[in-house]
């Protein structure tokens, strides 16, 4: 019994999104995988895996297409590194043929061979989540020096809640994110949500707290999802779904994470975060 309600709260599978356009980094995304871009030298997904790792995650299912199989060929490139490895006896190479051979050994691939929105590249993980938990991380959204993965982990534990990672925004950029409203206050970094609306306009945004991509997302998802329409920009968003989840009284925790925030996902914020990084 005490056995089963562990193993119900642990969070050992994790999936990421990878299959998106990435228009706000072109043109570079027009010939590049956007998240095998380097950040002060490393691919910004290494930065995302590090975080999993970390944060005890045992299985990562990437979400990707055909037109990004580029990532599955970074991670499955066994081949050509020990040809290298032979050829050359270069102790660089090596360590990084390891720490890519451990990466591997977690990634599972499935695809979204049409991006239809964050909603619908959830969907696909479908049959391989096993637990009544799992998390998500968005690719573009890097967050440094603390761990927000392993935090949040810790407050769904506590809670046995959802969660979504939250920082404060200016007023002037609500429509740029997913917003939500707070129905309780359970401490200065943590609150019960009332309702989430994806990219509001200023004058209908219930707050500044905005949703930044770290979720602990229930398996109940699922059955919702398959029945989301599509909203805003006409794409599946997953902020639709867990709107409705909440309705259903589904407990979702906002939490304020204390690491430092980089936006991968814009050319700006592209730039700025090599910058930013190379300071850490
Ligand atoms: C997605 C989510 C949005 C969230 C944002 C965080 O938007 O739909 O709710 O605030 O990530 O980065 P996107 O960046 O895909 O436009």
């Amino acid at each position: 019994m005490i056995v089963d309600i562990l193993i119900n709260l642990m969070i050992r599978q994790a999936i990421i999104p990878l299959a998106g356009l990435g228009t706000r980094l072109l043109p570079l995304s027009s010939v590049f995988a956007k998240e095998l871009l380097p950040i002060n030298g490393r691919p910004g997904i290494e930065y995302i895996l590090d975080e999993c790792d970390d944060a005890g995650i045992k299985e990562i299912i990437f979400i990707i297409s055909k037109k990004k199989e580029v990532i599955k060929k970074y991670f499955f490139n066994d081949k050509y590194y020990k040809k290298i490895i032979k050829k050359k006896k270069d102790k660089r190479i090596e360590e990084i043929y390891k720490k890519i051979l451990k990466y591997k050994k977690k990634i599972k691939f499935v695809y979204q061979n049409y991006p239809k929105g964050t909603g619908d590249a959830v969907l696909k993980t479908s049959k391989y989540i096993k637990d009544k938990y799992f998390l998500m991380l968005l690719p573009d959204d890097l967050i440094m020096k603390k761990n927000c993965s392993k935090e949040m982990i810790k407050i769904h534990k506590k809670f046995n809640s959802s969660v979504m990672a939250s920082m404060k925004v200016k007023k002037d950029t609500v429509s740029r994110w997913g917003i939500y409203k707070i129905k309780k206050k359970i401490d200065n970094n943590n609150f019960i949500i009332d309702d989430v609306v994806e990219k509001p306009n200023k004058k209908d945004a219930p707050s500044n707290n905005a949703v930044i991509g770290r979720y602990i997302l229930p398996k109940k998802v699922f059955s919702l999802l398959r029945k989301q329409k599509k909203g805003q920009g006409g794409e599946i968003h997953i902020t639709d779904t867990l709107r409705k989840l909440i309705f259903l009284n589904e407990v979702f925790i906002g939490h304020i994470f204390k690491g430092k925030y980089l936006d991968c996902g814009s050319m700006d914020g592209y730039i700025k975060s090599g910058l930013e990084i190379s300071k850490l």
